[in-house]
C-alpha cells in the first residue's frame, strides 16, 4: 500500500512540484486533508517574510498525538511503533506497539498533569535514547506542553542557559545513560544545572543505569512511581484513555536550541500543524516508506533529525521506527550492520561522519552480515564526500539501493532538498532536487539572484528559500527580532539558510557548506563565537579565535588560536585545562581538536579578526593567504604560520 500523498513516479514529482509552487494553498490543503483535525482551517497559508509571520492551517484545531498514535490504533494497534535496541547487545530489546505507545503516552500525560504541568508550559527533557524519551515528548504534546529536548552531551551550564531562556519549571531526565562503554551521569548534570535555580518545581527521574542519584524532597520524583499511579487513573476496565488537549495549528509544539553565528544558541520554535504535515510528507516521499518496512534512523532525539525522523514523521504515517541507544563503534564497528541484519531493516538513515568512521574499519565488520533487506540509504547533517558516498553505496547498499542525501536544518523542520528514493536520480555528493513546496534561490552577496554560471557551468551562491513551506520555523523563543535578523533580514523577502550551494543546469543542488561562522563538527552545528566565549572564560585566556579545518572523520575539526596570559610552564596541561573549561561551559562536543598558543591575532585597523587568514593557516595553506597589507601588524601572520599545530 502506498500513502495518499506518496509520489510514485518522476512525472508525478514534476507535476506535484509545479502544483505546489503554483498554488501552495490548494496543494497543502489536499495533503493536510489526510490528517486528523478536530476543526478544519479557515485559511491554508498566510504569510509575510518581512515580520516574519507564517501561519499554516490557520484556525484549525488538532492534537498531534491523535495523528501519530490514536488514529492508528484500530488498524495497527498491535503493530510495532518503536523497536528499541539497547546500547548493550546482550540486553533485552523492547518492541513498543501502537497500543502500548498509546497507553504510555496517556500515562505520561496524566503524570505531567498530576505534577502540575499545563498547556503552554515548557518541559525540558534531558534523557538518553530510551523509549521513555519518546513517551515524554509525546506526553507533552498530548497536553499541549512545549517540549525542549536537550542533547545528553550538553553541559550543566548549557542546560542552565536553556532552562533560563525557556523559563521551564519541569524537567524529565534519567539517572544515567549508556553510550558505548561509558555511563553518563545525567541526573548529576541536572543537579549541577539546578544550583541556584528557583524556577524548577519538579524533576522526574527515569531509572536506566541504577546509578546512585541525589533526590531532593518535594522536587525530585521517580518516573516509575508517578507512572504507576498515573496508570490507575488512565486505565479503567482495560480501556486506556487520556483525552488529548485541543490545540491550535499554530500553537508551539517544541523548542529546540541550535547554534548560530552569535554567542548564544537560539531556541527554534516549531508549531503543530505545519510541522506534522511537513515531517510526514517528507518522510514518506524521500524514503519511499512502504507499509511494513522497518526504518532505522541512527540519530539522537536530542537533535532535529530525531524529532522529525524517529518520532513525529514516521509515527504520523504508522511506520515502524527503530530507535538505537548506542553508538556505531561499540562493542565493535559492526554494530549498525548487526542491527540491520537482526531486524531486517529496509531503510537506514545516518550521517556522513558515521560512515567515514566506519569506513576506517574496512570491510571486516561487514563480514557475514546479511544486509539484503536494505532498500534505501539516507544521509544527513553535512555534505557527504564522494569517497564516503561510494563506500556507502558499494559496501552497504551493494550498489542496488538509492542513496538519498537530504539537505535541511533545525529551522526547516524537515527535508528540503533530496533525491526521492528510486523516483528521482541520485548524484554522488549532490542533494539534488527540491521537495514540492520548496523554492530555492541562489543569491550573490548583494542579494541578486545568480543567473550566470561559473566556468564549470554551475550557478554558485548563497542558498535562500523564496516562499514558506509548512515546516518553516516560526520564531526564536522569546526573541522574535533575533529570528528576523538571523534568517529574514540578510536578503529581504527571502529565508536565508546560511549555506552556500551550487546548482547545475538540470536544477540539482550541491550544498558546499556554511558561509557564516558556524562549524559543522560530526554533523553537529557549533558556532565559532560560542566556542570563543567558552575559551575566553578560562582564567588565563585573554583572547581567542576559532575556525574550522577539514577533518577526516568529523568533516570539520575545531582549531582554536589562543592568546594566553601568564606562565606557560606546561603547555599540554594548560591545553587540557582549557578543554575542560569548554567542556564545562558547552559540552564535550565543542572541545577544540587543536589549540595553538599565539602572541597576537591578525586584525584589521578597525580591530576585526581576519578569520580568512586563520582559516587558511588551519587548513595547512602557507602560500596564498590573500591580501594581508590591511592588517594592523602583518608580522603576526608569519609567527602564526610557523607555530601551526
Ligand atoms: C546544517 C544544519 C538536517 C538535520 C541535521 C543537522 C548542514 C545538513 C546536509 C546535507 C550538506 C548539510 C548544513 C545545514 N547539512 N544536511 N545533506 N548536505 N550539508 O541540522 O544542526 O540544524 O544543521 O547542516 O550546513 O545548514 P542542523
Amino acid at each position: 500500500m502506498s500513502f495518499p500523498f506518496q509520489i510514485s513516479s518522476r512525472e508525478q514529482y514534476e507535476r506535484d512540484y509545479q502544483a505546489s509552487i503554483e498554488n501552495p494553498e490548494k496543494f497543502w490543503g489536499e495533503v493536510a486533508s489526510h490528517f486528523l483535525w478536530r476543526k478544519p482551517w479557515d485559511k491554508v497559508l498566510d504569510w509575510n517574510f518581512k515580520e516574519p509571520r507564517v501561519e499554516w492551517f490557520k484556525g484549525a484545531k488538532l492534537n498531534i498525538t491523535e495523528n501519530v498514535i490514536d488514529r492508528h490504533l484500530e488498524t495497527r494497534g498491535e503493530q510495532p511503533a518503536i523497536i528499541w535496541e539497547p546500547n548493550n547487545p546482550d540486553e533485552r530489546t523492547r518492541v513498543v506497539t501502537y497500543n502500548r505507545l498509546h497507553k504510555r503516552v496517556c500515562q505520561v500525560a496524566q503524570m505531567l498533569t498530576n505534577l502540575g504541568v499545563k498547556k503552554g508550559d515548557r518541559v525540558c527533557i534531558y534523557m538518553g535514547m530510551v523509549p521513555e524519551l519518546a513517551y515524554a515528548v509525546l506526553g507533552c504534546a498530548r497536553i499541549g506542553a512545549i517540549h525542549s529536548v536537550i542533547f545528553g552531551g550538553f553541559s550543566a551550564q548549557s542546560i542552565a542557559d536553556r532552562l533560563e531562556d525557556t523559563n521551564s519549571a519541569y524537567i524529565i531526565t534519567c539517572d544515567g545513560g549508556y553510550r558505548g562503554s561509558k555511563d553518563i551521569p545525567l541526573k548529576a548534570v541536572i543537579d549541577d544545572a539546578l544550583v541556584g535555580n528557583k524556577v524548577v518545581k519538579k524533576v522526574i527521574v527515569y531509572t536506566r543505569t541504577r546509578t546512585p542519584v541525589s533526590m531532593i524532597k518535594g522536587r525530585d520524583v521517580w518516573w516509575e512511581d508517578e507512572m504507576e499511579y498515573a496508570e490507575t487513573q488512565v486505565e479503567k476496565d482495560g480501556i486506556v484513555s487520556f483525552p488529548a488537549v485541543e490545540m491550535d495549528a499554530e500553537d508551539p509544539l517544541f523548542i529546540l536550541y541550535t547554534s548560530g553565528s552569535t554567542g548564544k544558541p537560539k531556541g527554534v520554535v516549531h508549531t503543530i500543524g505545519g510541522y506534522m504535515v511537513w515531517t510526514a510528507y517528507t518522510f514518506v516521499n524521500v524514503f519511499q516508506y512502504r507499509e511494513g518496512d522497518v526504518y532505522f534512523c541512527t540519530a539522537d532525539i536530542g537533535w532535529i533529525t530525531g524529532h522529525s525522523y524517529i518520532v513525529y514523521g514516521p509515527l504520523a504515517v504508522g511506520a515502524q521506527s527503530l530507535m538505537f541507544e548506542g553508538i556505531p563503534t561499540w562493542p565493535d564497528a559492526g554494530r549498525f550492520w548487526d542491527i540491520v541484519d537482526k531486524y531486517k531493516v529496509n531503510i537506514i538513515y545516518t550521517a556522513p561522519t558515521a560512515i567515514r568512521s566506519l569506513m576506517g574499519f574496512g570491510s571486516s565488520p561487514l563480514a557475514e552480515k546479511d544486509l539484503s533487506s536494505l532498500r534505501v540509504l539516507g544521509s544527513v547533517g553535512e555534505p557527504i564526500n564522494e569517497e564516503a558516498w561510494h563506500w556507502y553505496d558499494e559496501n552497504i547498499g551493494k550498489s542496488r539501493c538509492p542513496i538519498v542525501d537530504t539537505w535541511w536544518q533545525t529551522e526547516t523542520a524537515g527535508i528540503m532538498i533530496s533525491t526521492l528514493a528510486g523516483i528521482t536520480p541520485s548524484k554522488p555528493s549532490w542533494a539534488t532536487l527540491p521537495l514540492p513546496g520548496v523554492e530555492p534561490v541562489l543569491v550573490d552577496e548583494e542579494g541578486k539572484v545568480v543567473t550566470t554560471p561559473n566556468e564549470d557551468g554551475y550557478f554558485k551562491g548563497n542558498l535562500c528559500i523564496k516562499t514558506p513551506w509548512p515546516g518553516i520555523l516560526r520564531t526564536t523563543y522569546g526573541d522574535h527580532e533575533r529570528c528576523r535578523t538571523n534568517y529574514f533580514a540578510t536578503y529581504p523577502n527571502l529565508y536565508f539558510s546560511g549555506d552556500g550551494a551550487l546548482k547545475d543546469k538540470e536544477g540539482n543542488y550541491r550544498i558546499t557548506g556554511r558561509v557564516d561562522d558556524v562549524l559543522n563538527v560530526s554533523g553537529h552545528r557549533i558556532g565559532t563565537a560560542e566556542v570563543e566565549n567558552a575559551l575566553n572564560m578560562h582564567a588565563g585566556v585573554i583572547e581567542s579565535a576559532v575556525v574550522g579545518y577539514p577533518h577526516e572523520v568529523k568533516g570539520q575539526g575545531i582549531y582554536a588560536y589562543v592568546i594566553f596570559e601568564g606562565k606557560m610552564a606546561n603547555a599540554d596541561l594548560i591545553r587540557q585545562d582549557i578543554l575542560q573549561t569548554v567542556s564545562r561551559i558547552i559540552g564535550p562536543i565543542a572541545k577544540p581538536d587543536k589549540i595553538q598558543f599565539v602572541q597576537g591575532l591578525p586584525k584589521t585597523r578597525s580591530g576585526k579578526i581576519m578569520r580568512r587568514i586563520l582559516r587558511k593557516i588551519a587548513e595547512g595553506e602557507t602560500e596564498n593567504l590573500g591580501d594581508i597589507t590591511t592588517l594592523l601588524d602583518p608580522g603576526v601572520v608569519e609567527v602564526i604560520k610557523n607555530g601551526k599545530v
